[in-house]
């Protein structure tokens, strides 16, 4: 019996493949029944440290098509942050005025620090480079969608998978699919050890290389990410790595990773992606971005406790 009530979701290392597996089913009843008045009289904090536009979107949204409603803020600048309040201090403060809280914030570790802290149920929705566990939800929701299932499955990852958190919680989820994993990326941007660690107790087969025509194998899934611009502490050494990969159409035809590749991408995305892959049979990322918002009614309403 899977239950949800109450539980925060700070990493998806947390969750049981059960457990996941009953939130995609829980998030496609979303999808497909409007459950309006679900949620009424609840209120979601959105707490932003850092810039978001599908994340905090899509749970104000899943709020208010449940029939909740939301607070919060975007932009810590306006508030007493600036005075010197401490995170710890803010969060006692906001679990007082709402039902549950969405957190965004620069630090790892922020969102365990505030589920520590306050009484009320806490979702990570993006620590510095860590973890990004609802996204995953997201994107394994995506993937099943689009391949027909989750098992077994080639997956590749290319670009910052050294400070990209949405890689780090997907590799993770995926170890209990069975997955074979690609990891491509430059030398200094390779995922860090503690995620090879988890793979290899798992028993995944994994492979990481510099280049994506290194890859010799057809791909089910290729997993986009952007260069974290914003987490390297030396704007040299993001110069060194900026543009290293540039997705397009034609490379895409090149490559030869077969024709029934899906790509996958959290989104934003700046140099590595070229807009002519849109129109492409390859292009999921749109969708991908859409399902954000039934994924996270079905994750507010578990936690919630309205839907078990
Ligand atoms: N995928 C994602 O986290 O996007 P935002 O930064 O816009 O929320």
């Amino acid at each position: 019996m899977v239950m949800l009530k109450n539980r925060d979701i700070i990493s998806i290392l947390d969750f049981t493949k059960e457990e996941i597996s009953y939130v995609l089913d829980l998030s496609k009843k979303m999808e497909e029944q409007s459950h309006t008045d679900l949620l009424k009289g609840k209120i979601l904090a959105n707490l932003f440290f850092e810039p978001s536009t599908r994340t905090r979107l899509s749970f104000e949204t899943a709020m208010k098509r449940l029939g909740g409603d939301v607070i919060g803020f975007d932009d810590p600048g306006k508030t007493s942050t600036v005075k010197g309040e401490s995170l710890k201090d803010s969060v006692k403060i906001v679990e007082g005025y709402c039902d549950i809280i969405v957190l965004r914030h620069f630090l790892e570790g922020a969102s365990r620090l505030t589920a520590d802290t306050v009484n009320v149920p806490v979702i990570n929705a993006g620590d510095g480079a860590s973890q990004h566990p609802t996204q995953t939800f997201l994107d394994l929701y995506t993937i099943k969608n689009t391949k027909g299932g989750l098992e077994g499955l080639k997956v590749g990852f290319l670009g910052d998978l050294k400070y990209g958190r949405t890689a780090h919680s997907l590799a993770y989820a995926l170890t209990h699919f069975n997955a074979e994993m690609f990891f491509i990326s430059p030398p200094s941007l390779r995922i860090p050890k503690d995620y090879i660690d988890q793979l290899k107790s798992r028993g995944i087969t994994y492979h990481e290389v510099d280049s994506l025509f290194e890859i010799r194998s057809n791909l089910d899934i290729l997993y986009c990410t952007r260069i974290q611009k914003e987490r390297f502490a030396d704007p040299v050494e993001y110069e060194k790595v900026r543009g290293i990969y540039k997705l397009s159409s034609a490379v895409l035809d090149d490559l030869k990773l077969g024709n029934d590749l899906k790509i996958l991408h959290p989104l934003p995305r700046v140099e590595e992606m070229d807009e002519s892959l849109d129109s492409t049979d390859y292009a999921a990322y749109f969708q991908q971005a859409h399902s954000g918002v039934p994924v996270r009614e079905a994750l507010l309403a578990a936690v919630l406790g309205v839907l078990q």
